[in-house]
């Protein structure tokens, strides 16, 4: 009896050894994260300064590898292994993006993103150009705050091939064109370099930053919806206003939630013949999430956004973030 009651130990102690083993964080990292450039000097030098080209998705992948390297050690005190990294939302959302089709170039007229030129990063494509603001600038503004131990003109990104005054390159660049969104990721970097900085208030610098980069940014591209389906372009505006909702829950974007989240976003470009939720290649999940958009979108437009302020003064109380947290949690569990 007592062997049996041993080797039950056995049984269950190796069965959970290769749970931790097969729930190996790096099956959750974005895609190409391992071929992505993970320190500086993997970049070209010209003159002094490191040249990165962000319409390169392997070279913007690796802006955030470094960021998140170079931000660990700040956020170890939450958890081993970089677990509990804000940052990690931004990546794993460029991941869904690149890998769902939607950094290719949406008028077809080039091959950019598409399989014999994979890697490019259309300036056509408005989930490019949005993630530029969310990518770009908190590295530029984190080289900026001293993270990256490096001087602030010590870094250049190139210029896309066409309406290069929508973006900024440098950090005096950024700091000139868009001062909002680089005072607010400096405000985020400056709070999480404190000795005393907890995980509650990093998430009100990052969401902030997070807000205001979208917002400032999305007017600049309006353009581009003239690019998509009515459906995916509808998609894009209630993303955006989602986002807000979003942000202001403080959903904390960290490794394994944001990676688990990202399994109810529409896996393709949208067509004008998807109805959620009964598009037959999505799971029940992505439909789901895409009918909650669209409601979202609804409710909003026609409350004129006085549900979003109700929303922001619900969600001012720790305790209905932490209610909302829970069931936020409980619903990817139940999706899986
Ligand atoms: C390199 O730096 C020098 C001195 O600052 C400058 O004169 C030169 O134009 C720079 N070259 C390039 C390619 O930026
Ligand atoms: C950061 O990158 C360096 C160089 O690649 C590596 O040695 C180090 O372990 C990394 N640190 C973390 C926390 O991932």
């Amino acid at each position: 009896m007592a062997f049996l009651t041993c080797w039950a130990c056995v049984l269950v102690g190796g069965l959970s050894a290769s749970l931790t083993r097969a729930s190996d964080f790096s099956d959750l990292y974005p895609p190409l994260w391992k071929e992505s450039p993970g320190q500086l000097s993997d970049y070209p030098v010209e003159n002094g300064t490191y040249i990165i080209n962000p319409w390169v998705f392997s070279e913007r992948m690796g802006v955030y590898k470094i960021l998140l390297n170079k931000t660990a050690t700040y956020f170890a005190k939450f958890a081993p292994e970089n677990e509990q990294n804000l940052l990690w939302g931004l990546p794993l959302q460029h991941g869904w993006q690149y890998t769902s089709g939607r950094l290719a170039d949406p008028s077809q007229r080039t091959d950019c993103g598409y399989e014999s030129d994979h890697l490019c990063v259309s300036v056509d494509s408005w989930w490019a150009d949005l993630n530029y603001f969310l990518s770009v600038i908190p590295f530029l503004a984190a080289v900026d705050s001293g993270v990256l131990g490096i001087s602030s003109d010590q870094i250049r990104f190139l210029p896309p091939p066409k309406d290069q005054t929508r973006f900024c390159y440098d950090v005096s660049g950024c700091h000139s064109s868009f001062s909002e969104i680089m005072k607010k990721w400096i405000d985020f970097y400056q709070y999480m370099k404190l000795p005393t900085s907890n995980f509650d208030d990093l998430l009100n610098y990052l969401w902030d930053a997070h807000t205001i980069s979208l917002k400032t940014s999305v007017k600049s591209f309006e353009d581009r919806y003239a690019f998509y389906s009515e459906k995916e372009s509808e998609f894009e505006k209630n993303w955006i206003i989602a986002v807000e909702y979003i942000g202001a829950s403080r959903i904390p974007t960290t490794l394994i939630r944001v990676h688990k989240s990202q399994k109810g976003l529409p896996p393709r470009i949208l067509v004008n013949t998807d109805i959620a939720p009964v598009i037959s290649d999505f799971t029940v999940f992505q439909n789901t999430v895409l009918l909650g958009l669209s409601t979202v979108g609804k409710v909003h437009k026609s409350s004129g956004a006085f549900s979003l302020i109700s929303w922001k003064i619900a969600m001012k109380t720790q305790t209905s973030r932490k209610l909302l947290l829970k069931t936020f949690d409980i619903l990817l569990e139940i999706s899986e």
